[in-house]
C-alpha cells in the first residue's frame, strides 16, 4: 500500500510519523488546516487544505488514496460539547472511506486510555478515544491501531513550564517511555508488512520509569537549561480545575498516568515492526 492519506501530520506526533513515510518514499497527501506551516515543514508533499468537520474537504483529499494515517487528539481546551475529531471527525472520515474503497485505517490511539473503567475512573476524553477504536474496528476496513505509552517528548512540550517540569501526585508504575522517531519507524514498517490483516500494537520504549524518575533523567541529561522539577498535590490540581477546563484536562490524564497498571506488552509489536533503539537519556541529551 503506497498512497496514504495522513490527517494530523501538523501535531506533535503526526510531523515525525509523516516525515519517515516520506523519507521511506511512501505516495503521502496531507489533510491540513494550516497550508502554509504544512509546506513548511513538508515540502515534497501533496497538501489539500481542509478541515476534518467538512465532509467535502474529506472527500476531496481521500480520492485516489489507498490507505489512511489519523494522528488526532482532544485538546486540552475543548468542551465536551464541542465538535471532536475524535469523535464526529471520525464518523465522517470512516464514512467517506467507505464510500471510496479505502483500504485501511492507522490510528494513533494510547495505552493510558484503556485506564477508563478502573478505580471508578470515567472521563469524557477517554469515552471519545474507547468509541473512536470501536467504530473504526467495526468498520469492516482493515485497520492498524497503535497503543503508545507516554513519549518522551511529552516530558519536553508538555509537561515543562518554564524551567520547570511539572508533575502531579505519585506515579504509582512505570511508564515504558518511547521516542516518536522510533515509534514512527515502526509505523512506516506496519505500511510495509501489512497486506489485509487488522492489528493491535502496544507502543512501548527499552526501559521503564515511574514519572519523576523519568524527569529526574531528562533533567541530568538536557543540557541547554537548567531545569528542576515541580510537583503539585493532586487535590489542588482538582480544584484548579473546577475553574479552567485545561487544568481539569491535567487533572484527569495525570490521575490517569499515576495510577494506570502499565504492564511490558510490546513484544509482538517489536518482533513484528522492529525493536526502539532510542534511552531517555540518549533523547534528552539529542533534543
Ligand atoms: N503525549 C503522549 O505521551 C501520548 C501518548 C500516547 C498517545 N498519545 C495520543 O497522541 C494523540 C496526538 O497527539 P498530538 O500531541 O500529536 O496532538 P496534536 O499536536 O494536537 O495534533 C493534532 C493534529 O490534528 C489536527 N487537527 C485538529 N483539528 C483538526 C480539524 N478540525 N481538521 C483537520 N485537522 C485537525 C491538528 O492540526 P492543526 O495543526 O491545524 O491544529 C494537528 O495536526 C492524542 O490523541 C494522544 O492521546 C499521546
Amino acid at each position: 500500500m503506497k498512497k496514504i492519506l495522513i490527517i494530523g501530520s501538523t501535531g506533535l506526533l503526526g510531523k515525525p510519523v509523516t516525515k519517515a513515510l516520506i523519507e521511506a518514499n511512501f505516495d503521502i497527501t496531507l489533510l491540513v488546516r494550516d497550508k502554509t506551516l504544512a509546506e513548511k515543514l513538508f515540502p515534497k508533499a501533496r497538501i489539500i487544505k481542509g478541515d476534518v468537520q467538512n465532509r467535502a474537504d474529506i472527500e476531496a483529499a481521500m480520492q485516489g488514496q489507498e490507505a489512511l494515517f489519523l494522528s488526532l487528539s482532544v485538546k486540552q481546551t475543548e468542551k465536551e460539547s464541542d465538535f471532536h475529531t475524535e469523535g464526529e471527525g471520525i464518523d465522517l472520515i470512516i464514512d467517506v472511506a467507505k464510500q471510496l474503497k479505502i483500504k485501511r485505517i492507522a490510528y494513533l490511539s494510547s495505552l493510558v486510555h484503556l485506564y477508563q473503567g478502573m478505580n471508578g475512573f470515567d472521563w469524557w476524553i477517554f469515552r471519545i478515544k474507547q468509541e473512536a477504536v470501536r467504530k473504526i474496528k467495526e468498520s469492516g476496513i482493515a485497520y492498524t491501531i497503535f497503543y503508545p505509552s507516554t513519549f518522551m517528548e511529552s516530558i519536553f512540550y508538555q509537561s515543562k513550564q518554564g524551567s520547570m517540569i511539572a508533575l502531579g501526585g505519585k506515579s504509582e508504575y512505570p511508564l515504558y517511555y518511547i521516542a516518536s522517531e522510533d515509534y514512527a519507524r515502526q509505523v512506516v514498517n506496519s505500511f510495509k508488512i501489512l497486506t489485509h490483516e487488522s492489528r493491535d500494537y502496544v507502543v512501548q520504549g527499552l526501559e521503564a520509569f515511574k514519572q519523576d524518575e523519568a524527569a529526574k533523567i531528562f533533567i541530568q541529561f538536557y543540557k541547554k537549561e537548567k531545569l528542576r522539577t515541580m510537583t503539585a498535590p493532586m487535590f489542588i490540581m482538582k480544584l484548579m480545575g473546577l475553574f479552567s477546563q485545561k487544568f481539569d484536562y491535567g487533572y484527569h490524564i495525570v490521575e490517569a498516568l499515576n495510577k494506570y497498571p502499565e504492564k511490558f506488552e510490546a513484544q509482538k509489536t517489536w518482533d513484528e515492526l522492529g525493536k526502539p533503539s532510542i534511552t531517555l537519556k540518549e533523547f534528552a541529551k539529542k533534543l
